[in-house]
């Protein structure tokens, strides 16, 4: 496949809420392990369609079946998508998802609440219509210098991105891109049995050798120092000096994927090893963003 390099490139909105694609299941897999807390799946979608295309780091829509709340047609919601551009058959055919299933006791009942679209699409059976918008996203996408380094922080199915990240980096080959760089990922999950992708993860381990480093921190297995879960911030406060001097190199980008609630505690790791060095890491982090250095998705 060619490697598309400029943002004209990058296919945005060729399907859209009122136009979706039918796609459909070809494949809805459990990601977690027996104990694991709650449920996520691994989904291989067909594009019957060959004018959808996309890009990894990008997300597309869903649009669950049925009436919301008021009555009216369910809005999309947005998955980052989990395959690269050829997807998990090699054919350009099919886009994977991550996808967790969103569930809780219903404030005033107790009842399980079920979320609409992940229950959707944890539901799928093999063969079942899906409806896709987009692709969508201009500003996660990795960087096509095979030389760089890549930090990769990821919680929970915000490893979605970073799975096809690492496919296209390590697991298929190119004619016109071989990863020649330094890949970080740092992935928090509750517990072992939580964690997604673990055998592809380790085989990329294999593949890759010294060239790809993963930690994890399983919150609740692993204590940091205070006593407390162990977060996926309290592994970056860990690796502090070493992320700092990688993250100072022209060439490394960082992309932070899955809860919100990890940022703030991430900026706090990274600002007590710049203030170290006498650097702001509000005004280093702000040059990052603008150079397309640092990369935000979290929800
Ligand atoms: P809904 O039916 O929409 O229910 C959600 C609502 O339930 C909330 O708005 C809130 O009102 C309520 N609610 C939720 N929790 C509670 C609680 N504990 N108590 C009371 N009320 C509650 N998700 C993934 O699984 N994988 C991904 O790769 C992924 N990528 C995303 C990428 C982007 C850019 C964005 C913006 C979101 C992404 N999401 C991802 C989240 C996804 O879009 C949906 O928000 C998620 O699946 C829930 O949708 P739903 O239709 O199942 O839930
Ligand atoms: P915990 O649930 O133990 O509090 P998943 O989406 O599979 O639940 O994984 C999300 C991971 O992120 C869990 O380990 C969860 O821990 C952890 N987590 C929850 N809140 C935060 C936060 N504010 N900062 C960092 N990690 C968090």
């Amino acid at each position: 496949m060619t490697q598309l390099k400029t943002k004209t490139d990058i296919p945005v909105n060729i399907y859209r809420p009122k136009n979706p694609l039918i796609g459909r299941c070809l494949v809805n897999q459990k990601l977690v392990q027996e104990k694991a807390v709650g449920d996520v799946r691994h989904l291989i979608l067909e594009l019957p369609e060959k004018d959808f295309r996309y890009l990894e780091g990008q997300s597309i829509g869903i649009i669950p079946p049925g009436l919301d709340g008021k009555g009216k047609p369910h809005k999309l919601r947005l998955y980052s998508i989990a395959s690269t551009r050829d997807g998990d058959h090699g054919d350009g055919r099919t886009v994977s998802l991550c996808v967790r299933l969103l569930e809780y006791p219903h404030p005033e009942t107790g009842k399980t609440v079920y979320g609409a679209c992940s229950s959707h699409l944890c539901n799928l059976s093999p063969g079942d219509p899906v409806k896709i918008t987009g692709p969508v996203g201009t500003s996660f996408l990795p960087p096509d210098d095979p030389n760089a380094n890549i930090i990769m922080m990821a919680t929970g199915t915000g490893i979605a991105p970073f799975r096809a990240f690492l496919r296209r980096m390590f697991d298929e080959s190119h004619a016109d891109y071989s990863f020649n760089g330094f890949a970080w990922l740092f992935f928090g999950i509750p517990t072992t049995a939580n964690i997604l992708y673990k055998e592809e993860l380790e085989s990329c381990r294999n593949v890759a050798g010294d060239k790809f480093r993963v930690d994890y921190a399983i919150s609740r297995e692993q204590m940091n120092i205070k006593g407390g879960k162990m977060y996926i911030q309290d592994r970056i406060a860990q690796n502090a000096a070493d992320l700092w001097s990688l993250i100072q190199r022209e060439n490394t980008y960082t992309y932070i994927c899955g809860l919100k609630g990890m940022e703030g505690g991430i900026d706090e790791a990274l600002h007590r090893v710049a203030q170290q060095q006498g650097v702001n890491w509000a005004e280093r982090q702000k040059h990052l963003k603008k150079a397309g250095r640092w990369h935000v998705e979290t929800y």
